[in-house]
This record gives C-alpha cells, sequence and structure tokens, in this order.
C-alpha cells in the first residue's frame, strides 16, 4: 500500500491510498514483440542494448500498440503487473540473464548512452523497489537489475567531462530564446536560465529537503530546480521574493488560499529543470548536467482568482502559456540541440506523476489513458499568479533552523546536495546497496559498507 499526497479540483488535497493488489484485469502482454523497429542506442535493432532497452521499457497495448520507445520515465506505475507477472516477467528476467552472461555494458562505450541505459534500468529497480506485493517476482528483478545498474557505471572522472546539455541546446539556436508575446504557443529556452546571477533566481527552501519534494518523490533520480524571474529581471526578483518571504500572509488560510499574499506581476516566468543524478563506478550518487526536462510557465494575464486551491476551470485558468522540452534519446546520442524536443500543442503522454498509480495501458482504467501533454499543466497550476506556483509552500516561509538560509549562496548545489542525501536514505537505494554488497563477483568494484537493511 502507499500514501499518495494527491492534489484534487476543489478545496482540498487528500491523502489517497492506492492498493498495489487491486488490479485484476491487467494487460496480459501478447505477443513476443519483433525487436525490429528500436535502433536506440545502436543501429542494429538486434543489438543486446536495444533488445534489453525493448524488453524492459516498451509496452504494448491490448490494441497491439507500442508505447514507451522514448518517453521520459517507463510507463509502470504503482499497479502495474507488467513485468511482475506471465510473459513479460519471464521475457524480463531472460534479457536480463542475456544481458549480465555476456556482459552486455562492454558493448557499449559511449559514456552519454551508458548514463542514460543506467538510468533507465534504475528507474525499473525503484519501481520494483517501491512496492512488496508479488516479493518472489520483485527480488528476481531486482537482484538483477542492481548488477545491471552498477556494471553500467561511469567512472567519477567520465561523469565530469559529460555534456552540459542545457548548454549545447542553447548553442544549437534551433529553439527561440525569449517568449513571444504576439506568439505565445512558440517554445522557448532561456539561454540564461542556469546563470547563477542571470535575471532567473534559482528558489530553494535551504531546508534538509529538496524543495521540489513531491517531484523528488516521484523520481530521486534527478536535481529538480525551480526559478522565477519578473518582468524587472534579477533584483526586481530578489525584491519579490523577499517581500513574499517576509511578508506576515501565509499561503493558505485555513485550507484555502490566501489571496492578502503579495502578487507578481503580468508577464513573471518559472520554471523548473530536471537533470539526472547516476550512480558512480564507486556507489556514490553524481549529479550530471544532462537535463532531462524544462518546464516553463509565462503568466501572460493574472485574473484575480477564488480562495479554492487548484481550481482547474477558474477565472485564472487560462493566464498561463506552457511550454516543455523533453530529453530525447535519440537526438541526446546523435549530439542534436543537447538532446532537447518541445513538447507540441496537442502531444499526447500517458501521465507518470503524481498520478493515483493505476496502469496506464490497462482498459480497465480508460481515464489513466493518454492525454494531452500541456492541458494536464493545468490540473495543478491553474490558480492565479502566485498561487499556482506549487513549490510556493517550501520556500517562502523562514527556514527550519534560523539562519540557514543566509549561510548557503549557491541554491542550485544546495538542492543538489539534500536531493542527494534524501536519496541515499531511500528503501529503494538502500535495497540497490545491499544487492550489491551481496554479489560477491563483482564485490571488488566497491568499497566495503556496513550492512544497509530496507
Ligand atoms: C500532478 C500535478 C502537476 C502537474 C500535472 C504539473 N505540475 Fe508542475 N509542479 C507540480 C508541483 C507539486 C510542483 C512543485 C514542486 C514539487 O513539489 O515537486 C510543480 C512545479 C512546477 C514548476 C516550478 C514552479 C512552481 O510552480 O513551483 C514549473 C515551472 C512547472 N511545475 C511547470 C509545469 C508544466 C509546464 C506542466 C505541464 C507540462 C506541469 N508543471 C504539470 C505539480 C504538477
Amino acid at each position: 500500500m502507499k500514501w499518495r499526497l494527491l492534489a484534487i479540483n476543489g478545496a482540498t488535497v487528500v491523502l489517497f491510498v492506492a492498493a498495489s493488489t487491486l488490479c485484476g484485469m491487467c494487460l496480459q502482454t501478447p505477443t513476443q514483440r519483433s525487436s525490429d523497429a528500436l535502433t536506440i542506442f545502436d543501429s542494429d535493432p538486434n543489438h543486446i542494448w536495444n533488445r534489453t532497452y525493448t524488453c524492459l521499457l516498451v509496452r504494448q497495448s491490448t490494441e497491439g500498440k507500442e508505447y514507451g520507445a522514448d518517453t521520459l520515465d517507463p510507463l509502470l506505475w504503482d499497479n502495474t503487473q507488467h513485468l511482475l507477472t506471465g510473459d513479460s516477467h519471464r521475457r524480463a528476467l531472460a534479457c536480463l540473464d542475456e544481458f549480465l552472461r555476456m556482459h552486455g555494458e562492454r558493448a557499449v562505450e559511449d559514456p552519454s548512452k551508458r548514463a542514460i541505459l543506467q538510468r533507465d534500468l534504475w528507474a525499473v529497480f525503484d519501481w520494483t523497489a517501491r512496492n512488496d506485493d508479488l516479493p518472489e517476482q520483485r527480488r528476481e528483478l531486482e537482484s538483477r537489475l542492481a548488477v545491471a545498474i552498477h556494471r553500467l557505471a561511469l567512472t567519477p572522472e567520465q561523469i565530469r567531462a559529460l555534456p552540459d546539455t542545457y548548454e549545447a541546446a542553447v548553442a544549437a539556436q534551433q529553439f527561440a530564446s525569449a517568449y513571444d508575446p504576439r506568439n505565445p504557443g512558440k517554445p522557448f529556452l532561456p539561454p540564461d536560465l542556469l546563470r547563477p546571477d542571470g535575471p532567473w533566481v534559482s528558489l530553494s527552501a535551504y531546508s534538509g529537503e529538496p524543495t521540489a519534494l513531491q517531484h523528488f518523490y516521484f523520481s530521486g533520480r534527478s536535481r529538480f530546480l525551480v526559478f522565477m524571474k519578473l518582468p524587472g529581471g534579477r533584483d526586481a526578483t530578489l525584491a519579490y521574493i523577499e517581500r513574499l518571504r517576509s511578508s506576515a500572509q501565509p499561503p493558505l488560510l485555513g485550507g484555502f488560499l490566501n489571496l492578502a499574499l503579495p502578487q507578481f506581476p503580468v508577464g513573471t516566468h518559472v520554471a523548473l529543470v530536471r537533470q539526472l543524478i547516476v550512480v558512480d563506478s564507486t556507489g556514490k550518487l553524481v549529479p550530471t548536467k544532462l537535463t532531462e526536462s524544462v518546464q516553463l510557465r509565462v503568466y501572460h494575464a493574472i485574473t484575480p482568482g477564488t480562495r479554492y486551491m487548484n481550481y482547474i476551470n477558474g477565472p485564472s485558468s487560462h493566464d498561463q502559456d506552457l511550454f516543455e522540452f523533453r530529453m530525447s534519446r535519440p537526438e541526446l546520442f546523435a549530439g542534436r540541440n543537447g538532446g532537447l524536443v518541445a513538447v507540441g500543442p496537442s502531444q499526447t503522454e500517458f501521465a507518470t506523476f503524481n498520478t493515483h498509480g493505476m496502469d496506464g495501458l490497462d482498459p480497465a482504467h480508460p481515464s489513466e489513458g493518454q492525454n494531452v501533454a500541456l492541458k494536464r499543466c493545468g490540473g495543478c497550476h491553474s490558480d492565479s499568479g502566485i498561487h499556482s506556483v506549487q513549490s510556493r509552500m517550501r520556500w517562502m516561509g523562514p527556514s527550519p533552523g534560523a539562519g540557514a538560509r543566509s549561510n548557503h549562496s549557491d541554491p542550485i548545489a544546495w538542492e543538489t546536495h539534500v536531493t542527494i542525501a534524501l536519496k541515499a536514505q531511500q528503501p529503494e537505494f538502500k535495497l540497490l546497496r545491499r544487492l550489491w554488497q551481496n554479489m560477491p563477483d563483482w564485490l571488488d568494484r566497491f568499497p566495503n559498507r556496513s550492512g544497509d537493511r530496507r
């Protein structure tokens, strides 16, 4: 069983219990996929990496349509039975066994590809480790994935040499560099987003936990960085943030939005950047500059809203223009635009972040199927101005621990540090380390560790 925090339409945030065993009609994976289409890691579709990826990450609907060939996150939910039962389980074990037996990790040297396959297998590992129904089947997958994840690990030097893909995307000049109010649907990628002294201010709660905590719980394998930019530039943004933080107004009053909160002006931008964390060859968590996604919201209007939280069709629900860039594996490996691709206005996807945990490909749950990606944003960000900035709850207030905030001048380094520290404490990561310890044939690659237990 999992407790989930779900924001729902109306004034409430409820705790939802997703029972992991409810899925009685989950997809039985049909026929074996002929592995002739997927050429992500090598031009040969039969390459062991392409086959391993397909086996674990690509899924078929009951109509035989394939999904997951290049999605950011695996199409695996809390209630998913795929990979855990039936043919898909047997096939996953066989694929992993083959990868391990023939030392598949040696078949590709490109460090970016190694980082990405490790990332993808690690995501599957965390999914298996998060729940505890079908324990035997989970253990069978976990023990194999753990070995593969570490065999794919890069050395600290290789990780340092990985590209800064945001920089590469900006240098390629394929995307507009600024929001264009006359063409508000046109995706733009701000060149100065990550510049420490630029107009975008990195927002950190400077607490012991990541500021984007919900995204952390969705994937502790990335750092998530939140930014804000007011039309007046860095000084105006800092002044506004200070006004908010020193204001006596709390973000919520009695479970409703506090409309007395100081508001920011029309033209304000906010951004959320996701960058990959990898496990290095010594078993350590290390940040990279491989950017997995950039989400941007621009306020072209600020319509006074109501007190209701997450009022999806409320008065301010059309105030923002929404943008997202995502890492595409083929683009990244081809060295095009830092691997980033703009999400189109009608592009559909299966939701994976903050869902009810129902399997999106399960015909018993048609409402969990594909939706327009950029239309989903409004489900959590439709309130008026600052009230739609979800992370405000964390960075607005005083930091726990007096003076903590002023002691840190580098919010990105801080967010990275607390993300890695929290991930290291997660049961999934402790299990991974325990599995590494218990594998004598490759234990020599690890320093001695005391026995972590789940
Ligand atoms: C299911 C709810 C949900 C959906 C859907 C969603 N977000 Fe968010 N978003 C959040 C939460 C919660 C945060 C705060 C960070 C955290 O706690 O992880 C956030 C943070 C952000 C931020 C940083 C500023 C802020 O609001 O704190 C941006 C920018 C952002 N989201 C953009 C988008 C875009 C663009 C989309 C659609 C493509 C989107 N989001 C879809 C929940 C959601």
